[in-house]
């Protein structure tokens, strides 16, 4: 299992742990475009995508319940980032019918880099305020 870097971890446990299952993803994405042997990619974009999905509806709910059960007062702040996440996925999947040989690494190039900016804009800077908010109530 990977490891997430200190500048990444909340100090909560369970959010920690399904940021990593994140970063494994951002992997997977990231060995997908490079993989040069494999003709047709759109049934494992699919896969992909489906598999973000069931991460954000899990974690999101997870993480939104526990900023509420702290009274977080950036609550909807960041949920309307979760919701932005959620959207892009719907917006990329719905493209996946259209993809061709020629387009299906621009798409992986695009999912790769909303999840890297994601993973530092979003993890790193948005849920290390809540952790530290946290931090400030125990
Ligand atoms: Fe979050």
């Amino acid at each position: 299992m990977k490891k997430l870097g200190e500048e990444y971890l909340t100090g909560l446990e369970q959010i920690d742990a399904e940021h990593v299952h994140l970063l494994d993803l951002i992997e997977k994405t990231r060995n997908l475009l490079e993989d040069e042997n494999m003709l047709f990619k759109c049934a494992d974009i699919r896969v992909l995508l489906a598999g973000l999905k069931d991460y954000t509806i899990e974690h999101f709910a997870h993480e939104e319940a526990y900023l509420e059960s702290i009274g977080y007062p950036g609550l909807y702040a960041h949920k309307i980032q979760h919701q932005l996440f959620a959207q892009k996925l719907v917006e990329l999947t719905k493209e996946v019918d259209r993809l061709t040989l020629g387009t299906q690494d621009d798409m992986i190039r695009e999912l790769f880099e909303y999840l890297q900016v994601w993973l530092h804009d979003h993890i790193k800077i948005e849920d290390m305020k809540y952790a530290k908010f946290a931090d400030t109530k125990a």
